[in-house]
């Protein structure tokens, strides 16, 4: 489903990637995003990051899709305070499955069912957000998704629309819901969603896609180009997930090479002076130039 999963799967962060991480990168960020294309869980080292991040008291966010969650895990996440956002798009078993393929919802709540019990205890600063990304097979079972979410005690359920993941035209134009949430009985649905969800107190927040257009500039600077870094399983340097550029690679340079070069000053400056580069003029990120 990956909207950047154009590439194979099955690759992990070199031990390169890895040192420049722990030496010169984690002990000096205030906070670490674990998510784009693949899976944190199966990286062999996750426990070795997991405790690299802590003990620089560096805040973590994981993008899962909690097959692979245990109590284990868990415990290390909420002892570090950490957002764990588990991506769940139905709470029906073989929804779940045609949309996820190869997923079992049964394995994933599951795995869940220890949060329960330490969400109120000492680790209370930790959350619990679950991810559902709309497309025309679940665009109307969000209801049956704030029951879950209520069930899971998360604290909040983020829905947001599938974003072109696949190279086959049919199937897109099978998946996206572009012409579908225009309707009146989807925007019909989600005033009985929003209704629903008040009632039962569980947060809802929806991410819609926008038609950008040059003129939807909301702030003239973004931050990413001076406080943030995006680092790739491959160890490709960009500034933020929804930029393509990428700077220099990290198993070949340093990255005060990177973060000094000539190439991202360029960035730095065509962004300060308001020439925008196309992935910034469709940022979807709340920081992004087109938010206000
Ligand atoms: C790419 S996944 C990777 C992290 C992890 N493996 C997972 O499944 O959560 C990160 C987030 O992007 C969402 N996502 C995946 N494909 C998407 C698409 N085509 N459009 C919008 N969001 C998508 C997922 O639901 C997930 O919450
Ligand atoms: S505007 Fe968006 S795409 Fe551009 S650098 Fe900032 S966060 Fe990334």
């Amino acid at each position: 489903m990956c909207p950047h999963g154009y590439s194979a799967y099955g690759r992990f962060v070199s031990d390169r990637v890895f040192d420049v991480l722990r030496c010169e990168l984690i002990p000096f960020a205030d906070a670490v995003e674990l998510q784009g294309t693949g899976e944190s869980l199966i990286y062999g080292k996750f426990f070795d990051f997991l405790k690299l991040v802590t003990e620089s008291k560096c805040k973590v966010t994981l993008i899962t899709n909690a097959s692979l969650l245990n109590k284990e895990i868990l415990v290390a996440l909420c002892k570090a305070g950490s957002d764990i956002v588990v991506s769940i798009d139905a709470a029906e078993s073989s929804l779940y499955s045609q949309i996820r393929r190869g997923g079992d919802l049964s394995t994933v709540l599951g795995n869940l069912e220890y949060w329960k019990y330490i969400r109120h205890s000492i680790y209370n600063k930790a959350s619990l957000g679950i991810n559902m990304v709309l497309c025309s097979l679940n665009a109307f079972k969000i209801i049956e998704m704030i029951d879950l979410a209520e069930k899971l005690n998360a604290d909040y359920l983020f829905i947001s629309e599938i974003r072109q993941c696949t190279l086959d035209d049919a199937n897109w134009k099978r998946l996206n819901i572009e012409e579908l949430r225009r309707s009146e009985e989807f925007q019909e649905y989600v005033r009985k969603v929003i209704e629903y969800a008040h009632r039962k107190k569980v947060r809802v927040q929806f991410n819609f896609q926008k038609r950008m257009k040059a003129i939807d500039v909301k702030r003239n600077i973004c931050v990413s180009p001076w406080e943030h870094i995006y680092i790739s399983v491959d160890g490709d340097v960009s500034l933020c997930c929804a930029l393509s550029q990428k700077f220099g690679n990290l198993n070949e340079i340093s990255f005060s090479e990177i973060w000094n070069s000539e190439l991202l000053n360029d960035f730095r400056k065509k962004m300060a002076t308001g020439h925008y580069c196309s992935d910034c003029l469709a940022c979807c990120l709340p920081w992004g130039i087109t938010h206000c």
